[in-house]
């Protein structure tokens, strides 16, 4: 339920007291200050309002408070004061911009590209040779630089336990450092509407230890075993048949075609579409029978398939560990 609710007030709390990055902890601290400067703002604001109501309604007298028209103290007082508050957070956020938004050291590679897409999130680790989808892995503890790009339209990366937001524009690349200081598993969405299914472009951040983190690498850099049983294997001669390779890469290449997400170890992830669905049989089903009635607009094709060529291609799916 939590992470359908995303953004409900519970997590909203018990996400601003127990960030699980630095980066995050300092945002959520300048946007509380930022929430209780506005409420006492509101609260004068109002009150004078309520009192004026009461004070000068109608049948009261004076009904009319004193005219002060042309006062030029208060029109300066009351130009200066708001400037004031405005500077005051303005430079607060650049500080805050400054310190997060660390300098790259020449020649620093990315160790994260990400990869917008309608709507899925593209992953790869360049010196690992990795790619992924959706879900992503890091070490705890590491300071991390990521590059966020996008293949089509304007995204935005978000994942609010773990750091500031980042545009995901296309042609114009954009680095944020990521650093996670807790073990766990973070969620995030898209935050920039992106189409249809922007609501479906989750993120899954897992925050593992370093030996964890090299034991799921290791897998993932493995080319998945051709499958055992004959439902599966017919599965995987259908993957080639149905020019499914045309899009989606089953060789843990990263030089493959990548226009749809890649499978190589697609049976690993705990969700499918973006964070849709969980990754069971039927839901994986259910997807190859109609893709549109799951996630409608997604740029992968009915192929009309057969009840039993769906089995078979779900059978191998879900072996590719
Ligand atoms: Cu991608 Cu909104």
């Amino acid at each position: 339920m939590a992470s359908v609710l995303l953004f409900s007030f519970q997590d909203f709390f018990s996400r601003l007291f127990s960030s699980s990055s630095e980066d995050a902890y300092d945002i959520n601290v300048l946007f509380l200050r930022f929430l209780i400067f506005c409420g006492i703002i509101t609260a004068i604001i109002g009150g004078a309002i309520i009192i004026s109501v009461i004070r000068f309604r109608e049948g009261k007298k004076p009904d009319e408070p004193k005219q002060i028209f042309g006062h030029t103290k208060l029109e300066i007082a009351w130009t200066i004061f708001p400037l004031a508050i405005v500077i005051f957070f303005f430079v607060l956020t650049l500080q805050l911009m400054q310190k997060i938004n660390k300098s790259i050291p020449k020649g620093k590679k990315a160790d994260i590209v990400i990869i917008a897409k309608q709507w899925w999130w593209d992953m790869r680790y360049p010196d690992l040779k990795v790619i992924t989808a959706n879900e992503l892995h890091v070490p705890v503890g590491k300071r991390l630089l990521m590059r966020v790009e996008s293949a089509d339209v304007v995204h935005d990366w978000w994942v609010p336990d773990l750091g500031p937001k980042v545009d995901a524009i296309p042609g114009q690349p954009n680095y944020i450092w990521l650093k996670a200081g807790k073990i766990g598993t973070f969620s995030g969405a898209c935050s920039e509407y992106c189409g249809t299914q922007h609501a479906w472009m989750r993120i899954s951040v897992i925050v593992e230890s370093q030996a964890e983190f090299d034991k799921w690498v290791m897998n993932q850099q493995k080319i998945p075993d051709t499958p055992s049983d004959s439902v599966a294997k017919a599965g995987a001669s259908l993957f080639e048949k149905k020019t499914c390779m045309n899009c989606h890469s089953v060789s843990a290449d990263p030089t493959d075609a990548h226009v749809g997400p890649d499978l190589s170890h697609i049976g690993s992830r705990a969700t499918l579409l973006s964070g849709k669905v969980a990754n069971t049989k039927e839901n994986l089903s259910a997807w190859l029978q109609n893709p549109q009635q799951l996630k409608e607009g997604a740029l992968m094709p009915n192929f009309l398939l057969k009840h039993e060529e769906v089995k078979a291609l779900t059978a191998y799916l879900e072996e590719l560990k």
